[in-house]
């Protein structure tokens, strides 16, 4: 299946069958990123921007305001690559941080603008490619990417893009899923793929799109996943990258999650083992 290719050879084969980002548009058209938790709010309205932010934020990912460093770049000039409805963005920019953000969805460019707008927080956002950012070099001081450039074809690309615009001594923070998760290898490959034998009925590609939420559309969103190796690899024009693993929950084992002690769970993501994405922390 996928031993012994890179990610580079997976994603080129991929793409040889799907127009993977006219896919990409597809998905996050029909449904917005980041929206369970919030149906039948209005969108565009404080109280589906709250309802977005307490399902992402306190149900979630508890974790991700300290380990994304929403609050530590006041004053910084900051882009997001694939800033989803703009939920983390709008975090880093009500803490100071100048934002800019690009995405490919129109309606994801839609609902973040709203957000910004609603509450009078200045933001550049446009659409615009991963892997060709309308930016001149060294023109941020951070560059966030969370759950992002793992959808995109040429994701090599998309990685020598956001270092080409992050000025030197500058920081990216990048997060990607993780292929040795408890997530992937039990509920994906194990259980989804292997024992209900989706491998007889549909390719890799579109089981693993299956991570994605599709409740409106058959899209077949292009996502690869990465381990420690393979995502330092393609951030081998960083002098510092640093990497961390979280997101793990009992239910990421699925069937089997019921036998895993508490302890087990723990010690796991106290060591930062097994948890649904990677986050590399890297200075140019
Ligand atoms: C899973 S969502 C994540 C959104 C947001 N970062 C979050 O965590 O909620 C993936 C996002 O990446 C965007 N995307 C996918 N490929 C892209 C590309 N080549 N360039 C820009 N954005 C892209 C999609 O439109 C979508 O908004």
């Amino acid at each position: 299946m996928l031993k012994g290719k890179s990610s580079a050879e997976v994603g080129a084969r991929m793409s040889a069958l799907f127009d993977d980002k006219r896919e990409a548009i597809e998905q996050w058209t029909r449904d917005p990123c980041g929206f369970s938790g919030a149906e039948g709010v209005e969108v565009g309205t404080k109280a589906f921007y709250e309802r977005v932010d307490a399902n992402r934020y306190d149900e979630y990912g508890p974790w991700m305001k300290s380990t994304l460093e929403f609050a530590c770049f006041a004053g910084k000039r900051l882009l997001e690559v694939g800033f989803g409805m703009g939920t983390d963005l709008f975090q880093f920019a009500s803490s100071g941080a100048l934002a800019s953000g690009v995405d490919l969805s129109p309606t994801h460019l839609q609902i973040a603008s709203q957000r910004f707008s609603l509450y009078g927080v200045p933001a550049d956002l446009r659409l615009a490619d991963a892997e060709n950012l309308p930016f001149k070099d060294g023109a941020f001081d951070v560059v966030y990417t969370f759950g992002v450039i793992h959808h995109t074809p040429n994701t090599q690309k998309a990685a020598e893009e956001i270092y080409r615009v992050l000025k030197p001594g500058g920081r990216a923070i990048i997060g990607v899923y993780h292929r040795y998760s408890a997530f992937f290898l039990s509920s994906v490959l194990l259980e989804s793929y292997l024992l209900r034998l989706g491998c007889l009925r549909e390719s890799y590609r579109r089981t693993l799109s299956r991570i994605e939420v599709r409740r409106h559309s058959d899209a077949c969103p292009l996502v690869k996943v990465y381990s420690r190796g393979s995502l330092r690899r393609l951030l081998r024009r960083f002098p510092v990258v640093q990497i961390e693993c979280a997101h793990l929950d009992r239910s990421h084992f699925g069937t089997l999650g019921r036998l895993v002690p508490d302890g087990i769970v723990g010690w796991l993501e106290r060591r930062q083992r097994m948890g649904w994405y990677l986050i590399a922390k890297c200075t140019k």
